[in-house]
């Protein structure tokens, strides 16, 4: 079990209060065993857990996600965001402060936290747990071989690849400077950068990847994409070839982002939304200051890449086709 202690203190600004991590997704599908197929061919240590999925990743007892079954179409259910002991009634005040309402806990879902709904209605929590965004920048791989030696193995030899973390959840909102000012007045994010008012993408002040939530602009709430960080380019590739292989062929990438510089291969999901094969990403140390811009939208999204597909920018949560 990981501890939850080691309080990491902000230290940019000694008043500074927020959350450490971004917890934990939930969906809700039509179909859980759709999704154990989908996720667990992603790499994904995908368990039956009652009525849920429980979303692991290989080597790390962290609960990144669950699925829940049950709605008629695919639905953010809620997000959950970690917190150390230390700041969880410091939080909870200042959120009822700003004048949101806290609310019960869906049922299943009791914790040591507190709930409630985002300006837009998205259900939240805030609860206690470990730090699970990384202390450190994660540490990516360039593997290669000397000459008269083959680098490449076969594809039957090459194995499953096995994402390690969560990296972040990108989600809609109609409203990128409302949402903006929402995370920061009750949650603590702190704006990495952002593209007009499309794009924008948020850190944690305990130190994380550069963004643990990203916000992207439709017509209403949803959800876009999980992103699973692994350990290279190399596995971003193979990733991505395997579920193509299974079927699970449309998507987008290999790309690299301009905003946060990640490497990325997405892979649509059963659902229209997407999960994101992540390396490399930027990260924000606790101690800095991200110089938060805003990019031209037209130079900022990929630095290179194929054409974005049609379907990257669809809300099936809002009805969009
Ligand atoms: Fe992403």
């Amino acid at each position: 079990m990981t501890a939850i202690g080691g309080y990491v203190a902000p230290t940019t600004e000694s008043d500074a209060l927020g959350v450490h991590s971004l917890d934990q997704f939930v969906l809700t599908v039509p179909d859980a065993s759709v999704a154990e197929d989908f996720y667990g061919n992603f790499g994904l240590d995908v368990k039956r857990d009652g009525q849920a999925l429980s979303i692991k990743t290989f080597g790390h007892e962290h609960r990144w996600g669950s699925v829940v079954e049950g709605s008629r179409a695919k639905a953010l259910h809620h997000l959950s965001f970690g917190c150390y002991a230390e700041d969880l009634p410091r939080l909870k005040a200042r959120i009822e402060d700003a004048g949101v309402k806290l609310i019960d806990p869906p049922p299943g879902f009791e914790s040591n936290g507190f709930w409630f709904r985002n300006h837009e209605g998205v259900l939240m929590e805030v609860k206690v747990g470990p730090k699970v965004s990384p202390d450190h920048k994660a540490v990516s791989e360039w593997i290669t071989v000397g000459p008269g030696v083959a680098a490449a193995t076969t594809r039957e030899k090459s194995g499953l690849v096995r994402p390690r973390r969560l990296s972040h959840v990108l989600i809609f909102t109609s409203d990128i400077d409302a949402s903006i000012k929402f995370y920061e007045r009750t949650i603590g994010l702190r704006l990495s950068d952002r593209a007009s008012d499309i794009v924008a993408f948020m850190h944690g002040i305990h130190g994380s990847d550069h963004h643990l939530l990203a916000l992207v602009k439709s017509s209403a709430p949803g959800f876009h994409h999980c992103s699973w960080d692994v350990a290279s380019v190399q596995d971003i590739g193979l990733g991505a070839m395997r579920m193509a292989d299974k079927g699970w062929e449309k998507g987008w990438g290999l790309g690299r982002h301009v905003l946060g510089s990640n490497y990325f291969h997405y892979v649509m999901d059963p659902w229209g939304s997407f999960s994101e094969y992540s390396c490399d990403i930027d990260y924000i140390p606790k101690e800095d200051r991200w110089p938060a811009a805003d990019h031209k939208p037209e130079d900022s999204f990929y630095l290179w890449g194929p054409v974005v597909p049609r379907e990257f920018t669809i809300n099936p949560e809002a009805g969009e086709v």
